[in-house]
């Protein structure tokens, strides 16, 4: 008999960043991370695990994918049917809603939404710790997007150890928002897989972000009990920093900004000097995204449509947890 299960999950940007593996099969970092769930951007997944079914199919926004893709997703239901005890081939459906084609769609999101999924279609009943467990073999970021709000990953020793968990901020992160600087990227694309890998093995600055990064993570979750925004905002965007300086040491060194991301960045220190606190952060790419006070917002997109095009401009409210979808939510 078919068994369906459907999920949509939010995707996340790290506060402070995961950046680098202990263990590349099992996706275990070298360090805690923390993040924030968005509510703009998400995957929606539906999964069909059917005996009748020769092989695992999988559709990415109504277009069936590409063998390597397939494959890919192909390894990852390996995984759970490892863990559920089953040899069911199955056809996956996944929608990636994102405002514009411009390289937001994660596999944060994608992964958390397909974990979910293969949870309730193959009844396995896993706690929130165990699902996140499950989302990180299939991308590391994707177990911090089983928690809505504030999560932080402890990165553990092994399988069992290494799952994220909700930082409770007393509803704080509803003051919160995310924007967006949509930033072409012209430069020659390397994945985060590819470059955290790369960085951690030959980077001659790579053992200085391990030194300084446990002292953000204090610096961020105090930051967040005591809802000091300025606290928290000068960590972020430091520790961002020195992620992408980290880069700069990799043997070749590359670098994933553009000289838009800097003028991104010089707008926000504008906003700072005009007395508006909002700090930047980016991850595997050029986008530039603003951490600012909701009561800001406006102001501060009102600086960046100063050079920016306002479709470049997008802003996102703080999100919500994985979900279950019924049958009837139309995907
Ligand atoms: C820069 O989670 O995409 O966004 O585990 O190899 O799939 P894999 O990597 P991924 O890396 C995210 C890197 C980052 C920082 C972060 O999200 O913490």
């Amino acid at each position: 008999m078919a068994k369906t299960g459907k999920a949509r999950a939010h995707t996340n940007i790290a506060l402070i960043k995961y950046w680098g593996k202990a263990d590349e099969t099992l996706i275990i970092p070298m360090n805690n991370s923390i993040s924030l769930t968005l509510d703009k951007f998400y995957t929606e997944t539906r999964v069909t695990f059917d005996p009748t079914f020769e092989e695992d199919t999988f559709f990415l926004n109504g277009e069936k994918a590409n063998e390597k893709e397939t494959q890919k997703i192909s390894a990852y239901l390996d995984i759970v049917r490892k863990q559920a005890g089953t040899h069911t081939k199955a056809s996956i459906d996944s929608t990636n809603f994102v405002p514009t084609a411009a390289g937001l769609a994660s596999s944060a999101s994608a992964f958390a939404a397909l974990a979910a999924a293969c949870n309730e279609a193959l009844e396995m009943r896993l706690s929130d710790k165990d699902l996140s467990r499950l989302a990180r073999r299939g991308s590391g970021s994707a177990c911090r997007s089983i928690f809505g709000g504030f999560a932080e990953w402890e990165k553990g020793h092994d399988d069992a150890s290494s799952y994220s968990h909700p930082i409770d901020a007393e509803h704080w992160e509803d003051e919160l928002s995310m924007i967006f600087v949509v930033i072409n990227n012209k430069s020659k694309k390397v994945k985060s897989r590819a470059g955290m890998s790369l960085t951690r093995n030959t980077s001659r600055f790579y053992q200085y972000w391990l030194d300084r990064v446990e002292a953000d993570i204090e610096e961020a979750k105090a930051a967040i009990k005591d809802k000091d925004f300025k606290r928290l905002g000068e960590v972020f965007e430091a520790n961002g920093l020195r992620m992408h300086a980290t880069n700069l040491g990799a043997e070749p060194p590359f670098t994933y900004l553009v000289s838009d991301s800097y003028e991104a960045m010089s707008l926000v220190h504008d906003c700072r000097e005009a007395g508006i606190p909002a700090y930047f952060t980016m991850d595997a790419g050029p986008n530039v995204k603003v951490l600012v006070q909701k009561k800001d917002q406006q102001a501060v997109i009102d600086k960046l449509t100063s050079y920016f095009d306002p479709e470049q401009i997008i802003a996102s409210n703080i999100g919500t947890g994985v979900e279950i979808l019924n049958e009837e939510d139309a995907l």
